[in-house]
């Protein structure tokens, strides 16, 4: 076996067997095949696509390319939940203690934010003291306790997806849909609870633009998921506008916290109910019906709210922030954007508010940058407001960038707006 032989079929879209997958998949991860074989054979994927036995047997390579933990110690039926990354998307911070407050354990491993995206780990890195790097036994002793834990990925996790996906972002090979279903999968496959309530992410926003394409992820995500004999769900949610009014880390904290204590309604607070009802019917606890019934409950009685704070608490952070969530790191700098004329807001390109978000410092450029927790935009606007001249359409904020310019012209850009004193005039 040898891989240009591997490379060569994918290119001629042959399919492969598991075992010359396996072999291109260990050869990589032990550095035996080379940075540009392996891109070559990513590209072939890009183009031509693998079938499913390949995927699944991608998965399970890089699956078992590190540990696969053991969540027996968990005290109950156990389910992880996972988006496939968005703009202002906090609802790990929502669904996990709510699915926990309705007897369901989550016990999560997230990571930082990629691209344009958010990742969990930096919004709550944001909280002061908490701790995101924690050994197993603790982990699981706090999802014990409470129901909920989130911590960073273990690098012992699927060290092979942690190598090919740095590899596929320095090489354009991030968006094909079986290379993302194994690199997501296999982390969820290696974290190995008894469930998996998946996310996909549709929108300009999402990796997948299109609906056929996000559903296309979602089919093979729960084929591949069933395969390894997990129940398992994908739903396709909206990302054609960020989830929530806010983008950042701290300030998405605020808003999740803010959710739990039942004063935001809106199309987070819908898509969080609708997640977690369906992690909660896929863990049997009744009807569809039921369980959104028991998601709204868990949310409105605070009872998830409590998850939260304790987990918090067990985690090291500050848990004051569930009561005041002014005790949560403040921005130094603050820039308002008014609209110019009356106006209707049309759509928004939401990777474009993401990356607005990130020149403030609510991301990283380059993989080592420092993240500013204060960084971020709020947003005064839906799709489809109409906004009167001199209102306020969203306001920036960053401690580290005082200089809006660049961040505040992308932002502004990124909406598409209807004149509506034209119309008025016509
Ligand atoms: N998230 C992942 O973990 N992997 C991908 O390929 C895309 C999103």
């Amino acid at each position: 076996m040898n891989i240009i032989d591997i490379i060569n079929k994918t290119k001629r879209a042959v399919p492969l067997s598991d075992e010359e997958i396996t072999y291109a998949v260990n050869g990589y991860t032990s550095g035996d095949i080379s940075d540009y074989q392996m891109s070559a054979w990513l590209m072939a994927v890009c183009l031509n696509g693998l079938t499913d036995r390949e995927t699944f047997a991608l998965t399970k390579a890089m699956r078992d390319s590190g540990d696969v933990l053991d969540m027996s110690c968990i005290n109950g039926i156990t389910a992880d939940k996972h988006s496939t990354g968005g703009v202002g998307d906090k609802t790990s911070l929502i669904v996990g203690p709510a699915a926990a407050a309705c007897g369901v354990y989550v016990p999560k491993m997230s990571g930082k934010g990629l691209g344009h995206t958010g990742g969990t780990i930096d919004k709550l890195e944001s909280i002061s003291g908490f701790r995101t790097e924690l050994p197993f036994t603790e982990f699981a002793d706090i999802v014990n306790k409470t129901g909920f834990s989130i911590i960073s990925q273990s690098d012992t996790l699927c060290p092979a997806d942690k190598k090919i996906y740095a590899l596929r972002s320095a090489t354009g090979t991030v968006d094909s849909i079986p290379l993302i279903c194994a690199s997501i999968m296999s982390k969820k496959l290696a974290m190995n609870t008894d469930m998996l309530m998946l996310d996909v992410k549709c929108g300009s926003g999402a990796f997948m633009k299109t609906n056929l394409d996000a559903r296309r992820l979602a089919d093979l995500m729960e084929r591949v998921g069933d395969a390894a004999g997990k129940k398992c769900r994908a739903i396709v949610t909206d990302m054609d506008s960020p989830l929530g009014s806010c983008i950042g880390n701290a300030i998405e904290v605020k808003e999740a916290i803010e959710l739990l204590q039942g004063k935001e309604k809106g199309k987070l607070y819908d898509v969080c109910i609708e997640l977690t009802a369906n992690l909660l019917e896929l863990a049997g606890k009744g009807t569809f019906g039921e369980c959104m019934h028991m998601a709204e409950e868990a949310v409105s009685s605070g009872r998830a709210l409590e998850v939260l704070r304790k987990t918090i608490e067990l985690q090291g952070g500050d848990c004051r922030i569930c009561d005041d969530v002014s005790l949560l790191p403040q921005p130094r700098f603050s820039h308002e954007i008014r609209a110019s004329r009356d106006v209707e807001i049309v759509a928004v390109n939401t990777e474009e508010l993401g990356m607005a978000s990130l020149l403030l410092g609510a991301g990283r450029l380059k993989k080592d940058d420092a993240i500013d927790p204060t960084a971020g935009i709020v947003l005064d606007f839906e799709v489809g407001d109409k906004i009167s001249m001199d209102a306020p359409l969203m306001t920036l904020y960053s401690t580290n960038c005082s200089d809006f310019s660049e961040a505040a012209l992308r932002a502004y850009n990124a909406i598409t707006f209807r004149d509506l004193t034209a119309t008025a005039l016509t």
